[in-house]
Order: structure tokens, then C-alpha cells, then sequence
């Protein structure tokens, strides 16, 4: 009889150090490529046939909006394709909240896309990118997947929004709010999932997100200034549970009244920042389950609609904690 046939999935490569040469932490990411890198598992085939693309191979860090764009419209082609069951999205983990973000909020997709990456060189004993990656290609392939963006790392499986990577050098170095990962690839887990799709539009130009840290020696200066460079929003980044210094209160104020959207982040790497008192009176809005790098995404992308239209998606999908405490 036979062998009932596989799933297709397509892979996109776009570097990091999953394809990194190299060794020790001074490697070259993105220089191997995803034929090189698919011979070291060769398990992958029970899962699925795999069609490998490269829109591009580079180090994370070099990420612009050129390249989510390229990407968003790679994604959106392949996802029109019926005959494929999902994607595999390999990527740099430095910046891949913002990247996981982005296509969490613009695709609505409708097959598993599946993001992974690696913390160690493929050279390095204890290489971390082959396991990610396989486990990929199986989340990406299983018909039980439901769809929507994941990421897929350290044997656990992530939710794309609410990610940041929370260490710079752990095997796990990601973390999700609001409740850690969804599932796990030993044993094989992934619980029923309730996919919250939204597709919002990729602005035609990218609007500026400022980012600007409020320590002891920063000044509230900095807001207007950013305002005055064109500036559409701004992310700040706030100690502890994104709590506003009182000499930053006015220029905030002042600058939601101008109709700049000013979200409330965290410099912790790790938990939420939550409504509070402080955000009706100056017109903020709390990053909730998103990191400051994903918080800066997520604003690009609603400032261009009014407040009353972008405040009440930003309150459902990123603050999913109930009513003010
Ligand atoms: C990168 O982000 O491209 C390099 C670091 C990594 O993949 O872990």
C-alpha cells in the first residue's frame, strides 16, 4: 500500500543562529543555508515535504521594516496557496517579538505559521537549531494545529503575542504573558487554543514609534521633542510596573491631549503592565502582555487609526486581565 502522502509545508529561512558558522558567541549568523541545515534532521521527512525559501539570511539585529514587509508578503502568498498545510518561519531570536508581533496582528492566517530559531551555532556541542527546527516542521504539519502564528523553542510552544525573549543567553531565553508557554513538544501537548485573529492593515508608510526610557537621568523634554520629529507614538520605558515618574506627568498628559498614543512599558523583562488609575488621567495605554520592543510594533500599527477605534482592539487583545484593579 501506498504511504498516504505528506503534508507541504513552506519553510521560509531568513538566518539567526540556527544558521550561523562559527563557534563560542562571536559566530556568523545566517550563513548556512536551509538545504545544509534540513540534511542534519532528517526525521523531518516522516513530518511533511518541505519547499525552502530564503527572502533573506541575515543577524536578527539588522531587521527593519523592510524586511517584516518582504516577510508579511512572502507569508500572505503562501497562505493563499491550498496546497500547503502551514509555514515554518525560521528567524534570529534577538528580535523575533517584534517580527512575531507583527504577523500576529496583520495576518489572520488561516494554516499553523510556525516561528523558531536557536540560541547555539549548529557547530556548538549541545546545538539547539536542529531540535527547534524539526519540532517546527512537526507543529507546522500536524493536522491538529490550529491555525495562527506560535512560536516553537526549547521544547515549548509559544503564543506569537505576549513574547519577548527575556535572556540573552539561556537555551530558553523566551517567556509569554499572560500565561507562559501554550504546550510543550515532550510529551507532544498543545492544549485547544482560542485563536483570536486580527488583521489589521501594514501602514503605507511605517509611522514612528519613539522609545524613550524614563530613569533619574532622563528628561520628559524627550516627548515633545519626538512629537515635534514626527512622531506617532510613543513607547516608554517605565520602572517597575510602568510606573510614570511625577516629573514626567504633565509632558504625558500634554502630549496625549495633542493626540499623540502613549503606551506605558516596562524596563522588567518579565510580567505584565496592567491598567491603572494613572492611564485615565494622562491618556495612556498599558503595554499589558507586550514587551516594550513589541509594544512599539503593536503601536505603529494602530496609530493610524482614531483613539476611539484603535483603544478599545489595543484593550482586547493586549490587556486580557479583566477590569482595572
Ligand atoms: C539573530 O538574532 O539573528 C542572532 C541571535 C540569535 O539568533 O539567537
Amino acid at each position: 500500500m501506498a504511504a498516504p502522502p505528506r503534508p507541504r509545508l513552506l519553510w521560509l529561512a531568513t538566518g539567526g543562529t540556527l544558521a550561523a558558522t562559527g563557534r563560542g558567541i562571536a559566530y556568523h549568523a545566517g550563513a548556512l543555508s536551509p538545504e545544509a541545515l534540513l540534511a542534519a534532521i532528517p526525521e523531518a521527512g516522516q513530518y511533511a515535504e518541505l519547499e525552502l525559501a530564503s527572502p533573506f539570511a541575515m543577524d536578527s539585529k539588522d531587521a527593519t521594516p523592510h524586511h517584516w514587509l518582504r516577510l508579511h508578503a512572502a507569508i500572505t502568498q503562501a497562505l493563499a496557496r491550498p496546497e500547503l498545510a502551514g509555514l515554518v518561519l525560521s528567524h534570529g531570536t534577538d528580535t523575533l517579538e517584534e517580527t512575531a508581533t507583527l504577523l500576529a496582528l496583520t495576518l489572520a492566517p488561516t494554516k499553523p505559521v510556525v516561528l523558531t530559531g536557536a540560541m547555539r551555532p549548529p557547530s556548538e556541542a549541545g546545538a539547539d537549531g536542529p531540535r527547534n527546527l524539526l519540532h517546527a516542521i512537526r507543529l507546522a504539519a500536524d493536522a491538529d494545529t490550529p491555525p495562527g502564528v506560535f512560536l516553537v523553542f526549547g521544547e515549548e510552544i509559544f503564543p506569537a503575542l505576549g513574547l519577548r525573549k527575556a535572556h540573552t543567553l539561556a537555551l530558553q531565553p523566551f517567556a509569554a504573558e499572560p500565561r507562559g508557554a501554550l504546550g510543550t513538544t515532550f510529551p507532544w501537548l498543545l492544549p485547544p487554543i482560542e485563536e483570536r485573529p486580527s488583521s489589521l492593515p501594514i501602514p503605507p508608510s511605517w509611522p514612528r514609534v519613539a522609545l524613550l526610557a524614563a530613569t533619574a537621568l532622563d528628561a520628559p523634554e524627550a516627548l515633545r521633542q519626538a512629537q515635534e520629529t514626527g512622531a506617532a507614538a510613543a513607547v516608554l520605558l517605565l520602572p517597575g510596573h510602568g510606573s510614570v515618574p511625577e516629573r514626567w506627568e504633565a509632558a504625558i498628559a500634554d502630549a496625549t491631549a495633542s493626540g499623540l498614543l502613549v503606551v506605558r512599558a516596562s524596563r522588567c523583562g518579565l510580567g505584565p503592565v496592567l491598567l491603572h488609575p494613572v492611564d485615565e488621567r494622562l491618556g495612556t495605554l498599558p503595554a499589558g502582555i507586550l514587551s516594550a520592543p513589541a509594544a512599539r510594533v503593536a503601536a505603529a500599527l494602530v496609530a493610524p487609526f482614531p483613539r476611539e477605534e484603535h483603544e478599545p482592539l489595543w484593550r482586547a487583545r493586549f490587556l486580557p486581565y479583566g477590569a482595572s484593579p
